[in-house]
């Protein structure tokens, strides 16, 4: 008779944070809320494109590519298979935490997430260019050339580091297809496969003790009843499949890409939190139904501090938008709300949320299936007046002002999603916990 197969333990599923707008909406900082009481957590997707900003006491700390939980000492931060790794990126990440007193050394690395390779950045900034007017706005660390490979399958995986003769054997084979296309379409130089490889398989040391089968951990740890919390990158407007394409990242920043990207089974899944601003931004092009334009956004910008971490770039900002939430609370399957940034809404006279988009005679309510929609329709916006006080010390529902639980309980209700914490500022403990 065959053993009993051990199944993760039902009473204590995974919880996944992801964004619920186009990126930046303060996964970072609400990961690291939830980091303190998690055993692990786990980056799904995405590679060293996002940008996780979190504050503790005075100190800043960026993080693209390793989990918030690394703060932790006692939390294991997991890069999953759904990730791209720029290893190079991954160990200035590590000797930065290093450097400043936080051991990286319990950081797990997938086995099978794939490698961002030196071709993928090149091929990433060049495509860029000669797209001229209709570029993406990438942050051209190769993100999508490398997930074309994945999906193409002639990608490189972690694991490849430690089979140098394959490793070398890939390499070149890559580099026969992207040799041709970089000097014959884009007329740059050829890359050396050996220059590559040297420099890659200098790496596999550093890497080598950190690299795990991340969904045999992640099973066992639900198992022996252990705390998973699944991480997100970008956002649910940014996912290959749902998001506003092609005016997206390459990846599946969603629910559905948490379970693939972690490696562990819809069953396992608890909770999803949507992390969504009181307001919206983008970074890079693509529409943008509530995007403003005037000094209003310029305001949310600066108040809010809406420059990317990752390239600097001025982020574009705008009104919060209920028909790309609902949308995103749909195909996430959306159970709890985390509303940050609430304070940078602090003295508006008036703030708006977009209920609808008008186009012609026709009203959307559910975010349009056709992308023309998206250009010519406008917002339709409900006005609430706002509130004057600074409330950046306030730390519960029932002492901020009536205009801004008007404001929060009016999302809840046109979401049908409860709100379980509002963030009043950056630091750790400027939040709200419903
Ligand atoms: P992520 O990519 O979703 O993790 O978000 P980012 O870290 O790129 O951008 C969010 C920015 O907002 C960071 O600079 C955070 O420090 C900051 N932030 C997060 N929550 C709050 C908040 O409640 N209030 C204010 N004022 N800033 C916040
Ligand atoms: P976090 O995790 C905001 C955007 C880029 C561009 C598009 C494609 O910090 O929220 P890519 O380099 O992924 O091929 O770029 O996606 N983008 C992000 N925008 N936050 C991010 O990450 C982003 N990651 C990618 O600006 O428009
Ligand atoms: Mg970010």
């Amino acid at each position: 008779m065959p053993a009993a197969v051990a199944v993760p333990c039902p009473g204590m599923p995974a919880t996944v944070v992801l964004g619920a707008q186009w990126g930046d909406e303060g996964k970072g900082r609400v990961t690291d809320y939830f980091a303190e009481s998690s055993d692990y957590v786990v980056r799904y997707a995405g590679g060293n494109n996002a940008g996780h900003t979190i504050i503790v006491g005075d100190q800043r700390i960026a993080l693209s590519l390793i989990p918030s939980g690394v703060l932790y000492p006692a939390c294991t931060p997991v890069i999953g298979s759904g990730c791209v790794i720029d290893p190079k990126v991954l160990i200035e990440e590590m000797d930065m935490l290093s450097s400043r007193g936080i051991e990286p050394g319990r950081l797990r690395i997938s086995s099978n997430a794939h490698l961002i390779m030196p071709y993928h950045r090149k091929l990433d900034s060049i495509m860029e260019r000669y797209l001229g007017r209709n570029q993406i706005g990438t942050t051209k660390r190769g993100i999508g050339p490398a997930y074309t490979d994945k999906f193409s399958r002639t990608g490189i995986r972690v694991q490849d580091l430690f089979d140098p003769a394959i490793f070398r054997k890939k390499v070149e084979t890559a580099l026969d297809d992207k040799n041709r296309i970089l000097t014959r379409v884009y007329n740059q130089l050829a890359m050396s496969a050996q220059a590559i490889s040297d420099e890659y398989l200098a790496f596999a040391p550093r890497l080598l003790p950190h690299v795990v089968d991340s969904s045999l951990l992640l099973w066992e740890a639900l198992a022996d009843g252990r705390s998973v919390l699944l991480e997100g990158a970008q956002g649910t407007m940014l996912d290959v499949d749902h998001g506003t394409y092609p005016f997206v990242t390459s990846s599946n920043p969603t629910s559905g890409g948490a379970v693939v990207g972690a490696g562990i089974g819809p069953g396992s899944i608890g909770d999803v939190v949507g992390v969504a601003k009181a307001y919206i931004s983008r970074v890079g092009t693509g529409p943008f139904p509530t995007e403003l334009t005037d000094e209003t956004g310029e305001r949310l910008i600066e108040v809010g501090g809406e420059y990317g971490t990752v390239t600097g770039r001025k982020r574009r900002c705008g009104w919060l938008d209920l028909v790309a939430l609902r949308y995103a609370v749909r195909v996430n399957g959306i159970t709890k709300l985390f509303v940050t940034k609430l304070d940078v809404l602090s003295g508006f006279d008036s703030i708006k949320i977009a209920v609808a988009y008008q186009s012609g005679e026709e009203m959307h309510r559910e975010f349009p299936r056709q992308h023309r929609v998206l250009y010519e329709s406008r917002p339709v916006y409900e006005t609430f007046e706002g509130w004057g006080e600074d409330i950046s010390s306030i730390r519960s529902f029932s002492d901020l002002p009536a205009q801004a639980r008007n404001y929060l309980e009016f999302v809840a209700a046109q979401t049908g999603v409860p709100i379980g914490w509002v963030s009043v500022g950056p630091e750790r403990r400027q939040l709200i916990s419903l």
